[in-house]
């Protein structure tokens, strides 16, 4: 009874002040995000559809960014001169993306540099990455995916180089280079704890994709068994999840796509239809509620953490101390060869 008063009064505080602001604000709400936090957000999206809108926006002066840190810092790269963006908590960090430091991917770039040459090697970094990881690809000619255009963008590069060097989800560029037709020993995984990645100069030289060695723990939650359960108990159902699941998920799924595919994928399906889904359990949850002529069901229960960092308490928070608190800023040398990699991926959309 008592949170149900906090949340009311919590909403009361955040609708006054979004009245005030007006055009000068607007909250971004990931998929992820929980439900009273999406209630109230102006947008909702992926990553990709949030960070085009921060790029587009003429109106507002402030955007506050309820996602995880990676994405408003891409927001803010993208954005103009006049925006200033925040987060509710700047520890909504993604562990996924801390798997890939600026360090390690130099000095790795430098390893496989020096057996294929500089030139055979196209950087493309997940928008899961650090702001110093996306700026290292626009200057060595790469570019910034997200799940919902990782095809394209391999399609891109191997356009323009003979090898992808994919950081740092090796399930997203595992299924993205197999959805392309390339053979399971053209990929290798490079773990920067090994020398040459733990692998050899012959494997380098074979390699079509290059994948760092890291994960998302809320996807890779999802097992095989889990879906061979669900298909028992379910037979007539369709299963889709996000494709940082492990290839073994992926391949018995019957789609696989990023979270904007997936909320297309449910509200398209016709009514009276089962779809388990393997992704973040808020989109999920919400999915059930927004589309009460179908049955929404959870392959697994998994939740981000960091996601769910973000509430109505430090939402409000930002809110007062608007133009102030947890204000999001890049160094300009980095903005500007960052913007480089996440300028090519919104040209490769359009
Ligand atoms: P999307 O790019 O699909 O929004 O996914 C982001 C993410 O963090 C998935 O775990
Ligand atoms: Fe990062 Fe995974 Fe959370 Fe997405 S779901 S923000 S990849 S930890």
């Amino acid at each position: 009874m008592k949170s149900q008063i906090d949340e009311k009064y919590f909403i009361e505080q955040i609708q006054d002040i979004k009245e005030a602001l007006g055009e000068e604000l607007i909250i971004l709400t990931h998929h992820y995000q929980r439900k009273e936090i999406v209630d109230v957000g102006d947008y909702r999206g992926d990553s990709f559809g949030l960070s085009k809108t921060a790029a587009e926006d003429k109106a507002a002066r402030f955007i506050v960014f309820c996602g995880v840190h990676f994405m408003a810092e891409s927001a803010e790269i993208l954005s103009q001169p006049h925006h200033t963006v925040q987060i509710p908590d700047q520890n909504a960090g993604c562990p996924m993306a801390d798997m890939a430091d600026i360090y390690n991917v130099e000095r790795a770039w430098k390893d496989v540099a020096s057996i294929t040459g500089k030139d055979a090697i196209m950087p493309i970094a997940y928008m899961n990455s650090d702001a110093r990881i996306k700026a290292f690809c626009g200057r060595h000619g790469g570019a910034v995916c997200t799940s919902s255009n990782a095809l394209a963008a391999f399609g891109w590069g191997f356009g323009r180089r003979e090898k992808i060097f994919f950081f740092p989800d090796k399930h997203l560029g595992y299924n993205t280079g197999n959805q392309m037709g390339i053979q399971p020993d053209e990929m290798i995984v490079w773990d920067p704890k090994k020398p040459l990645g733990g692998n050899t100069q012959e494997s380098i030289k074979k390699a079509k994709v290059i994948l760092w060695d890291g994960h998302c723990h809320v996807h890779t939650r999802f097992r095989v068994e889990h879906v061979l359960k669900m298909r028992k108990e379910y037979p007539e159902a369709r299963i889709v999840v996000h494709p940082e699941c492990t290839r073994e998920v992926v391949e018995l799924a019957d789609e696989a796509g990023s979270t904007s595919f997936i909320v297309k994928y449910v509200e398209n399906a016709p009514p009276d239809t089962t779809i388990i889904v393997g992704t973040e359990i808020n989109l999920i949850n919400r999915l059930a509620l927004e589309n009460p002529d179908k049955e929404v069901l959870e392959l697994h229960y998994s939740l981000c953490p960091n996601m769910f960092k973000i509430n109505l308490k430090n939402l409000l928070w930002s809110l007062e101390n608007i133009g102030q608190a947890n204000v999001i800023t890049v160094p300009e040398a980095v903005k500007t060869d960052a913007r480089i990699a996440l300028d090519r991926m919104l040209a490769l959309t359009d």
